[in-house]
């Protein structure tokens, strides 16, 4: 195979590269008290970590004495301390140690966890809620190890709303027409109901748990949706967000069933399931540049609108 030429431009179709959300970092379990996670939003770096006490703490990663990176740092009780003079700086920014004076403080970044996964907002006060199903206690949680994907977020997200690869990519076909509609907190909404017509294993384990009627209600925040399943019987939930990184993104999954007999039977199951439905995307998506002009999917027409409508941040 020929590698030459320059890199493959992703950048999509007028499409935001950083609308201002919520970004899953890491997995809780991967990040125990005392760890140290980091990467970059909009061209700032980051750290998030732990405290012994079990606190999420959020912080632009260079130190504000004199720019050591903290991932090189050490958490100490509840803060974490610069590798280079010993600044412990506290989950508030606040600052401690030779030379730092009163008003040393480090900038701050709302960070959450939910369903075992942890995620980080750009801007400094009032983020909007996690995005989160209705009646989230209902289901219990699993969080998936992210995959890594060689794509551009605002592909993927668009695949979710594209209608027309249901039966090429997914062997699935529409029984209704979708609709798409705004929510009240400003997100924006597909729920469409398909029946499958492939024959894959996932395929046929599908089918039998639906009785072959799937409904589907998915909601855009930025890099993150929310996806309800309706199968009839039982029901289902994915909250997937992305990561994006310099090599495409990392995909985060927690997957949610409801409560009762077998659930982490039917978690494991519907995680499968998930993961074998998203495997056929990420297969096709790898590499795309993303075009817009002259499609009228509505499904995706409304999601571009709705991305160019968000609010941005960063470079
Ligand atoms: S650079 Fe961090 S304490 Fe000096
Ligand atoms: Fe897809």
């Amino acid at each position: 195979m020929i590698r030459s030429g320059p890199p493959e431009d992703t950048d999509g179709p007028g499409l935001p590269r950083w609308p201002l959300a919520w970004y899953p970092v890491a997995r809780s379990t991967d990040l125990a008290r005392g760890a140290i996670t980091h990467g970059a939003l909009g061209g700032v770096a980051f750290v998030v970590f732990r405290t012994r006490s079990g606190r999420l703490g959020a912080l632009t990663a260079h130190c504000p004495h004199m720019g050591a990176h903290l991932r090189h740092g050490a958490v100490v009780e509840d803060a974490i301390r610069c590798p280079l003079h010993g600044w412990q700086i506290d989950t508030a920014g606040a600052c401690q140690g030779a030379g730092a004076r009163a008003d040393s403080r480090a900038d701050t970044w709302p960070v959450s966890e939910q369903f075992g996964v942890v995620y980080l907002h750009p801007r400094s006060h009032e983020p909007s809620p996690l995005p989160a199903p209705s009646h989230p206690e209902s289901y219990r949680w699993a969080a998936a190890r992210a995959i890594p994907v060689k794509a551009d977020w605002r592909a993927m997200m668009v695949n979710g709303f594209d209608m027309l690869h249901l039966a090429s990519v997914h062997h699935r076909e529409l029984v209704e027409p979708p609709v798409v509609e705004r929510t009240a907190d400003g997100a924006l909404r597909l729920e469409y109901v398909s029946r499958v017509t492939g024959h894959g294993a996932s395929d046929r384990v599908m089918k039998a748990i639906s009785g072959n009627e799937i409904r589907v209600r998915q909601t855009c925040y930025g890099p993150t949706v929310v996806v309800e399943a309706d199968l009839g019987r039982t029901r289902s939930c994915a909250v997937l967000g992305m990561l994006p990184g310099a090599d495409g993104v990392q995909a985060f999954g927690a997957f949610g069933v409801p409560r009762g007999a077998l659930s982490s039977l039917r978690a494991h199951l519907a995680r499968w399931l998930y993961t074998a439905f998203l495997r056929r995307d990420f297969r096709v998506i790898e590499g795309m540049q993303l075009r817009l002009d002259g499609v009228d999917d509505p499904g995706v027409c409304a999601l571009a609108s709705y991305l160019r409508s968000l609010e941005t941040f960063g470079v």
